[in-house]
């Protein structure tokens, strides 16, 4: 498969988990577009490398050797909406592995001020670097630019680092690794309670964590909010075709004994329709405070994907189950396994020395 071979409207015509084959070259990841392109087995292999990557950087030598892995490639990372951690992280994580790095965060020093297309700029990126990391507020941007660069002479890989409110893959994906860090005493993922809280209307780690988890078997997704700011009809859908069960409902404190792992999400008013309009709803009963911690089951988790605002007061930051700073570090690896394994250097990790595990 591979998208240079597939016109622009058929592609379109497929549905995401069918698109995903479309997205990888001679067998391997390539772009990365959304979270259902990857399944129960990339997942875990995913997560391996990561934990590898992990281990092999704690000595001098392996870092050495890490950066050796793609010192003659360099990443371009496009972004044109606010970020902090995703953008390091991503930066952290090429250099890691040796990349050099090119950025533009900021279109009014770039040509799009003039009146550049996003396919022109794309496209010009793709002439100077090997990888494109990239975050836009336009929804869907990144899986047009990846069909763009598909069909030019510069095919080169698009990571997508968050779309519009769609999607945001790699955040998932380290969501994911940091949820099977925190159960791999206790049989995974697999059949636990997650527990997502706050604005899932517009979320997009939400909408991609929600995919993700489908590929484990007997997990709960339950989903708590406000009404203006429920779940969108179409993650329930997928959930419903994926057969997976859920439950939504405004009321958090009763969920919170009954949680493996807590999601807290901010209210993303960037979104508003109408400037300001969220500051009407009452979110107040959707904040995670340092009381709530003795509800909170001993082995449960509370994730954010961060920033946070008042949804969990710092007083919590101290308990062993908030894991969201972990989390965050989590990013950094499972980004670095993502771009290795998109250039072809699981192999290559895989016999490095004597490296646990
Ligand atoms: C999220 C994002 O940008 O979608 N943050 C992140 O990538 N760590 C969530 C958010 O901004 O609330």
């Amino acid at each position: 498969m591979s998208l240079g071979r597939i016109g622009w409207d058929a592609f379109q015509a497929l549905s995401l988990e069918d698109k995903g084959p479309q997205l990888q070259e001679d067998g391997r990841l390539f772009h990365i577009l959304f979270a259902q392109q990857f399944d129960r087995a990339s997942l875990d292999a995913l997560g391996r490398l990561a934990t590898r990557i992990r281990f092999i950087a704690k000595s001098k030598a392996g870092m050495t050797f890490l950066q050796g892995l793609l010192d003659h490639r360099r990443a371009m990372l496009y972004f044109t909406q606010p970020s902090t951690r995703t953008f390091l992280s991503f930066c952290a994580a090429c250099e890691i592995l040796g990349m050099k790095l090119g950025e533009v965060r900021d279109t009014s020093t770039s040509s799009e001020f003039k009146g550049e297309s996003h396919e022109d700029s794309v496209r010009t990126f793709s002439s100077y670097f090997d990888l494109i990391i990239m975050r836009s507020h336009v929804g869907g941007l990144a899986e047009r630019m990846a069909w763009v660069l598909s069909h030019s002479e510069r095919p080169v890989p698009i990571v997508n680092a968050g779309s519009g409110r769609d999607q945001h893959p790699t955040q998932a994906l380290l969501d994911i690794y940091t949820l099977q860090r925190s159960f791999e005493d206790r049989g995974g993922i697999d059949g636990k309670t997650v527990v997502f809280v706050g604005d899932l209307a517009r979320g997009r780690t939400v909408r991609s964590l929600a995919v993700l988890l489908t590929r484990y078997e007997g997990v709960r997704q339950c989903f708590v909010a406000p009404p203006p700011l429920r779940i969108g009809d179409d993650v329930l859908a997928m959930l419903d075709a994926a057969g997976c069960e859920y439950e939504v409902t405004t009321e958090f404190k009763p969920m919170i004994p009954r949680a493996d792992a807590i999601y807290m999400t901010r209210v993303q008013d960037e979104w508003d329709q109408v400037k300001g309009e969220s500051a009407d709803i009452d979110t107040s009963a959707y904040a995670f405070t340092a009381e709530d911690l003795e509800r909170l089951p001993p082995r449960a988790v509370l994730m954010h994907p961060l920033p946070r605002r008042k949804e969990i007061a710092p007083e919590v930051d101290g308990d062993p189950r908030a894991v969201y700073w972990r989390q965050m570090r989590n990013g950094m690896w499972i980004r670095c396994a993502l771009i290795a394994a998109i250039f072809g250097c699981a192999g290559a990790l895989g016999e490095y020395g004597d490296a646990e595990p």
